[in-house]
């Protein structure tokens, strides 16, 4: 797979160019026209229209491409509130009861990580509306004096990770484990068919707290041992990464 940073950067690369730069290009051939006929006002007008609604597409193409680079709402809510809110959507968007515990993560990271975080969140709840058929979820980020760890869990149908990484994961799974080394994490999946599917991200070193919650659940991988959903879907943790 190309590296997430490379890929990312084509991406960015081939929208600045196919999108932006051909709606600049059209304006200025039409700003072009309105000077070398600026005698003709029916021409002039039209000429105009086409400037002020192209100028309008692409400031909203600037703003898509900014987003996608660094999504605005982390810089004004932060990253705790931003994930809360993308939870939210989630949850209102599909039938999927989704409920949020955060511990306020804001700032502890660099702001590539926070992006880096939000986008697995993001593409965790992502899989999860796609994919699991479950009728309850849950994301967990829970900051000790260890680190971070992250915890998206379904009751939903599960996946046989082996057939699954001999598949070859679409590009959402190997895009989390790029995101999670990025960030110098680690990534674990927990998921069997029929069992849930619970996926934890730890990122050590930026702890606060005495203790992990879950390290008297070593079975149970990194997550808090008492959490509903991981006592109603006891699966066997597989580590990833
Ligand atoms: N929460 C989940 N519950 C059940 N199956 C899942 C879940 N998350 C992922 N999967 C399974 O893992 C596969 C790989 O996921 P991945 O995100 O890599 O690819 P995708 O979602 O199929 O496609 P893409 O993300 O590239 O659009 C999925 O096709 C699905 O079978
Ligand atoms: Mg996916």
């Amino acid at each position: 797979m190309i590296h997430l940073q490379e890929e990312e950067r084509q991406r960015i690369a081939s929208e600045l160019h196919d999108s932006l730069g051909q709606q600049l290009t059209l304006i200025q051939i039409c700003a072009t026209s309105c000077v070398n006929d600026v005698a003709n006002p029916k021409n002039l007008v039209e000429q105009l229209y086409e400037i002020t609604a192209t100028a309008s597409a692409a400031s909203k193409e600037v703003r898509k491409i900014a987003h996608n680079l660094r999504p605005f709402e982390l810089d004004r809510l932060g990253v705790t509130r931003s994930i809360e809110l993308v939870v939210d959507k989630f949850a209102t968007s599909s039938s999927i009861d989704i409920t949020a515990d955060l511990d306020l993560i804001d700032k502890l990271l660099p702001p590539d990580a926070e992006t880096g975080l939000y986008r697995i969140v993001q593409e965790g709840l992502n899989n999860l509306v796609k994919h699991s058929k479950a009728t309850e979820a849950s994301v967990t980020i829970t900051h000790t004096s260890r680190g971070l760890e992250v915890v998206i869990e379904d009751n939903g149908v599960g996946m046989d990770l082996s057939t699954i990484q001999a598949a070859g994961a679409g590009f959402g799974l190997s895009g989390i484990a790029e995101r999670v080394r990025l960030i110098g994490g680690k990534l674990g999946i927990n998921s069997s068919p029929g069992k849930g599917t619970r996926l934890v991200v730890r990122v050590d070193g930026i702890g606060k707290r005495e203790t992990w919650p879950g390290d008297a659940g070593v079975v149970a991988g990194f997550s808090n041992p008492n959490h509903q959903l991981s006592d109603r879907n006891p699966v066997p943790y597989i580590r990833v990464q």
